[in-house]
């Protein structure tokens, strides 16, 4: 493998994923922010997201002197053969993903590019955009290239070090390739095509994730119906090869810093060409209805008749999106939880990854800093986020600490049974209560 010199522009969890593992795998990388706090607490080894593995490889790649932290993008880029773009790209007007950010950044190293230089974008952006940057850099002589990445949150080093594929797409062959070899020593298959190829590889990856998971969450609506198994009938389907059983588990909604973001880009990018593509609009409708259904199960349960939630006290466990993760963006608990405070309820809510950032969410519940503290005197309590330590509470004190006997179980977290036990109905989604 030949050793690149490598920019990576910007350090969010894709950023500082891409430029710690690159270093792992031999490159000289170096990373620009603008945030001057965080890259100095990045030259100290500290990382302030939650994802394994990564302060370890920041902290090795300093140590053997291949990973390097700077503030001015300019000078990272200076000297860089492979230029990475890592920047947000949030959703916009309209839904459409905003690249404000990737365009302020182009303008600024336009001039800075060394000669033959490749510039990457590894941000999700809408199809056109390497064009776009291609346009805006005005370099005949540097090749812009589409690397989408596949990096999930909790597991972004594992994905990255693991991946399932890695798509490379340029009109450029020879720089499409000088990017594929910076990974040479990866096992996995590689996907040479076009930029709008690997722009469009990476929304229909997530378009398709949405639609499993909103297709599980309206499955699991029909079995409540039928009084089957949710788990059963998945189980039954994904023994064939050709539906599997990955990504298939129901919830309360599907969220993320991602999936929201890029479904909804995805639908703006087809309404603007005119291509009618009905299930995208679907799966998202579908997730917005299953959370809309799900708050009408806990109202009709707490207050039969009435509607209205004034005064009735809720305990929530769960906030972070998704376990193993404190990122609140796009989380379908919060959505829920923003439902349940319109009909009224007053929310107590406990998430462990939340402990110590305590995010300022007073305007929509209290934050507990214990379990007990969240579901003392509630008139019900709501698994939202699948954190592994829910399942293992003490259970009958949990009896003794609500006010009435109900669990909704929006993760199919925990063990009906042992709850029945300790005196608590658990109500979870797609199964007989
Ligand atoms: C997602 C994709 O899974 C990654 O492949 C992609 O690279 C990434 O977006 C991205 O575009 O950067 P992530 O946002 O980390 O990764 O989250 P997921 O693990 O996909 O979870 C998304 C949502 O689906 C969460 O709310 C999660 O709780 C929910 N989910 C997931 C379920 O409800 N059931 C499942 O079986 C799986």
């Amino acid at each position: 493998m030949q050793i690149r010199r490598v920019a990576v522009v910007g350090t969010g969890y894709v950023g500082l994923t891409t430029g710690a593992c690159l270093a792992t795998l031999g490159h000289r990388v170096v990373c620009a922010d603008t945030d001057h706090q965080k890259v100095e607490r990045l030259r100290r080894g500290q990382v302030d997201i939650l994802e394994p593995r990564l302060p370890e490889l920041v902290r090795e790649g300093l140590d053997s002197g291949r990973l390097a932290f700077v503030r001015d993008t300019r000078a990272a880029v200076a000297d860089a053969d492979v230029v990475f773009l890592c920047l947000p790209t949030p959703m916009g007007v309209g839904g459409a993903a905003d690249l404000a950010a990737v365009e302020a950044v182009a303008d600024q190293i336009r001039d800075a590019l060394p000669r033959g230089s490749v510039v990457v974008n590894k941000s999700t952006v809408p199809v056109g955009t390497a064009e776009r940057v291609a346009a805006l850099l005005d370099r005949p002589d540097v090749a812009v290239v589409s690397n989408p990445e596949f990096l999930r949150e909790g597991y972004a080093v594992r994905d990255f070090l693991h991946p399932d594929r890695i798509v490379v797409g340029a009109a450029d062959r020879d720089a499409a390739r000088k990017v594929a070899d910076l990974y040479t020593g990866l096992d996995a298959p590689l996907v040479l095509t076009d930029a709008a190829g690997a722009e469009l590889a990476k929304y229909a990856a997530n378009f398709f994730l949405a639609m499993k998971l909103s297709f599980a969450n309206n499955l699991a609506t029909l079995c409540e119906h039928f009084g089957a198994d949710v788990d059963d009938v998945l189980t039954g389907i994904g023994h064939d090869p050709r539906i599997g059983s990955a990504f298939l588990k129901p919830g309360p909604g599907w969220g993320g810093s991602c999936l929201p973001k890029d479904t909804h880009a995805l639908l703006t990018i087809c309404q603007e060409s005119g291509v009618d593509f009905p299930l995208l609009g679907a799966t998202i409708e579908t997730n917005v209805e299953h959370q809309r259904r799900l708050v009408e199960r806990v109202v009709a349960g707490c207050t039969p008749g009435d509607g209205s939630l004034r005064g009735v006290r809720l305990a929530v466990l769960g906030l972070a999106f998704k376990a193993g993760t404190s990122d609140l963006r796009d989380s379908p608990a919060l959505a829920i939880a923003r439902l349940l405070k319109e009909r009224g309820a007053e929310l107590h809510a406990y998430d462990p990854a939340l402990s110590e950032t305590r995010p300022d969410l007073s305007d929509l519940l209290t934050l507990a800093d214990t379990p007990e503290e969240a579901l003392r005197g509630a008139r019900a309590c709501l698994v939202l986020t699948e954190w592994p330590e829910f399942r293992d509470l003490d259970w009958e004190r949990v009896a003794g600490l609500l006010g009435s006997p109900m669990v909704y179980d929006f993760r199919n977290l925990l063990d009906p049974d042992r709850l029945r036990r300790a005196g608590l109905t658990c109500e979870g989604i797609g199964r007989a209560p």
